[in-house]
């Protein structure tokens, strides 16, 4: 709990262009009601994405499904999707507050308390658009609830912005930008060209911020720093979209009254195993290179002598976000 004496002996922290990002916040800052036109609302059958953007739906079988099945496929994952992003979405406006009480500089307490207002619009419009699809709510993987819990119990300022970083946003943007692009629906297609821009400004206040925390430590903790997030990030799927578990792909299928739907099932799962090689060949060769490993290099965990202290030089991932790097910058 802050003294009027903390508030009193605030001091700027000093890391270059971090209050320019506040500014950013409010010149682009966008309007709810009047920057996205909610007249036009989902019609039932309306899958709201193109038919490459489900999970599965780049796998033989999917693909040979009649369009009806495919259509609600893809319109229940998409709900699906929405609703975990929006639960992401509450645990990064808790850790915004967290991060504003705790800090004691202005400019990050300034960053925090806008971006709280960010997490706050986006947490309203996808729970917007969940009412436009009325769809019957579609349980939290378990993965992801755990992992939520684990942010939520964070006490450090660094640790709250690392996570935030690393986990809340820079994975997510993967999800937010594919959304984006494979929208059919122009309400989403709008909300979520919005929410990726305003998402982009946040891992930029996480970037600087973990640069210069990195900067301060010794080489030991920047070493164990750098080696718990790879350790992470390397583990993650590079899928363009995360599976869903079998059970669910299952129930799907049932619903739009696919024969055979947990023998489907388990077929799209097998195949997508293909696509996913594919994914990691695209990430090693550099042309594919997910956000997590971009922001990992942008932050410094990918300096040579730290990698090298980690043994991490010739990782197939690690190559393939530094060979991209030049052209990405
Ligand atoms: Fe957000
Ligand atoms: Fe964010």
């Amino acid at each position: 709990m802050s003294k009027t004496f903390d508030l009193l002996n605030m001091r700027p922290s000093g890391i270059p262009n971090m209050e320019g990002l506040f500014g950013k916040a409010h010149s682009h800052n966008w309007d709810i009601d009047r920057d996205v036109d909610w007249s036009r609302g989902i019609q039932p059958d309306d899958p709201v994405m193109g038919p490459r953007w489900a999970p599965y739906s780049l796998t033989p079988t999917f693909r040979k499904l009649p369009l009806r099945a495919r259509n609600h496929f893809t319109r229940r994952s998409f709900s699906f999707t929405l609703n975990s992003l929006r639960l992401g979405e509450a645990v990064a406006e808790e850790v915004c507050f967290r991060v504003g009480l705790k800090s004691r500089h202005p400019d990050q307490k300034s960053h925090a308390a806008a971006q709280a207002m960010d997490e706050a619009r986006h947490y309203t419009a996808y729970s917007r658009i969940l009412e436009m699809l009325n769809e019957q709510p579609e349980e939290i993987e378990k993965h992801t609830r755990t992992t939520f819990d684990t942010v939520l119990a964070l006490d450090s300022v660094h640790d709250l912005i690392a996570w935030e970083m690393f986990y809340l946003e820079s994975l997510a943007t993967n999800v937010l930008r594919l959304i984006g692009q494979h929208a059919r629906h122009p309400v989403v297609k709008r909300v979520f060209r919005l929410s990726t821009r305003d998402e982009s400004r946040h891992m930029g206040f996480g970037i600087l911020y973990v640069q210069d925390w990195l900067g301060r430590c010794n080489f030991d903790e920047q070493v164990e720093f750098a080696g718990t997030w790879l350790n992470q990030i390397l583990t993650l799927s590079f899928g363009q979209q995360d599976p869903t578990s079998l059970n669910r792909t299952t129930r799907w299928l049932y619903e739009a009254d696919v024969a055979n739907s947990l023998e489907l099932a388990t077929a799209m799962l097998r195949e997508q195993q293909v696509v996913l090689q594919r994914d990691f060949e695209d990430a090693a060769a550099g042309t594919r290179v997910p956000q997590e490993l971009k922001s990992a290099r942008r932050a410094g965990l990918l300096r040579p002598d730290l990698l090298e202290a980690l043994r991490l030089q010739a990782h197939p991932l690690v190559r393939g976000a530094l060979a991209a790097s030049e052209k990405d910058d």
